[in-house]
């Protein structure tokens, strides 16, 4: 029987102080032997959005409790892991600080290697928590801060189809919610409200729908969220429409983009049946689950999402990122430092900007 590798995980990107102690089974998936998420909603809810260095004392506060937590829930000690991964990047540098600095700290007093994992990874290999997946796969990575379509080909190595040149999708939800005045966290009241609406009531743009590949823009749809919310004068059917009519329009833009990316995908992979895996904090969303399903029926490619879990930030998922890296080696150096931008395929270009050929 071969060692089963057993991980602690850190993050604390963002708004989320998290922790989590995982194993990997014999179905090539992971045992969940704890997993801690400690949320800062409640603190950020009255700016409308995350304030930097308040989620980093916050992180500074619960970081400990949290990590405690983990390790007494999973019934294990420290020395019965293989090894400590935390985030590095990208993120906010005050928030990851904490959570990386604490992580090399439990690794090197308890002489365990490692990992300084890529957030994006960790959102990237999450369904493999619960489900094996088979490299290469599709990608459709939708967060706070990130929309992007990427060939995931194996841990550590990806090539960009695709990203957003302007606002992350999670980013568009926000700041619909804000406009709107539906509360915070912005993505699950826009779905929530979205259902007691007309979605055919705003016709919105659909910015580069039929150019760019599968770059994806949502800069002109919230100017045009904007200024029909300032027409509407707060009146309540109205707003819900607006919602309803912004989810729509999204739900219509990643079902034209994916298609594109899952062509590029078929053409550059040359495989017919193939998964698209859908990933990150909006990945949550059910009306864009059930939209990205018809289209998979349509084209005959398999849709998996991670449970909802593990769709937001949890700790789990960069455990599990840390085991995978773990098995092909990849161990950092304790000098490993927290990095703001990290992108998973360093030869994409910079999609952003003034002066941008599309
Ligand atoms: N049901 C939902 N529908 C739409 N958006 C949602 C839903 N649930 C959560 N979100 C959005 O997901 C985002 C949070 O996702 P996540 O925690 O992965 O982002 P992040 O970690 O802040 O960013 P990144 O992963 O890019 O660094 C927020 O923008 C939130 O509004
Ligand atoms: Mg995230």
């Amino acid at each position: 029987m071969t060692k089963k590798i057993t991980f602690l995980g850190i993050e604390t990107s963002c708004d989320e102080t998290a922790a989590a102690v995982i194993r990997e089974n014999d179905n090539g998936t992971a045992d969940i032997l704890s997993n801690i998420v400690s949320s800062q909603i409640d603190k950020h809810k009255k700016f409308g959005g995350v304030v930097p260095e308040l989620a980093a004392r916050a992180h500074l506060e619960n970081i400990e409790y949290v990590i405690d937590t983990a390790i007494k829930e999973s019934k294990i000690s420290i020395k019965d892991t293989d090894g400590v991964a935390a985030t590095a990047g990208p993120g906010l540098v005050v928030c990851l600080t904490v959570g990386l600095n604490i992580g090399k700290s439990i690794a090197a007093f308890s002489n365990k290697p490692f990992i300084g994992v890529n957030h994006l990874e960790g959102h990237a290999l999450s369904p493999g928590l619960e489900k094996k997946i088979e490299f290469p796969y599709l990608l459709l990575l939708i967060s706070g801060g990130h929309t992007q379509y990427l060939i995931v080909k194996d841990v550590n190595k990806y090539e960009q189809l695709g990203t957003t040149i302007d606002d992350a999708l999670g980013e568009a939800f926000d700041k619909t919610a804000k406009m709107l005045d539906l509360g915070y966290p912005g993505g699950p009241n826009v779905e929530k409200f979205s259902n007691l609406g007309d979605k055919n009531f705003f016709k919105l743009p659909e910015p580069i729908i039929n150019k760019a590949g599968c770059n994806l823009s949502f800069a002109g749809l919230k100017t045009a969220v904007l200024r029909e919310s300032k027409k509407i004068s707060g009146e309540k059917k109205l707003r819900y429409n607006l919602a309803a009519s912004f989810q729509n329009t999204i739900n219509k833009i990643l079902y034209k983009k994916t298609k594109v990316a899952a062509e590029m995908f078929r053409e550059k992979i040359k495989k017919n049946k193939f998964q698209l895996i859908v990933a990150g904090g909006v990945a949550a969303n059910k009306t864009i689950r059930s939209n990205l399903s018809a289209l998979s029926n349509e084209m005959g490619f398999e849709t998996i999402y991670p449970d909802l879990k593990f769709c937001g930030d949890n700790a789990a998922m960069i455990a599990w990122a840390g085991i995978q890296r773990f098995k092909k080696n990849m161990i950092d150096d304790v000098n490993i430092s927290a990095k703001s931008r990290w992108p998973l395929d360093k030869n994409a270009p910079y999609m952003k900007g003034p002066g941008l050929k599309l």
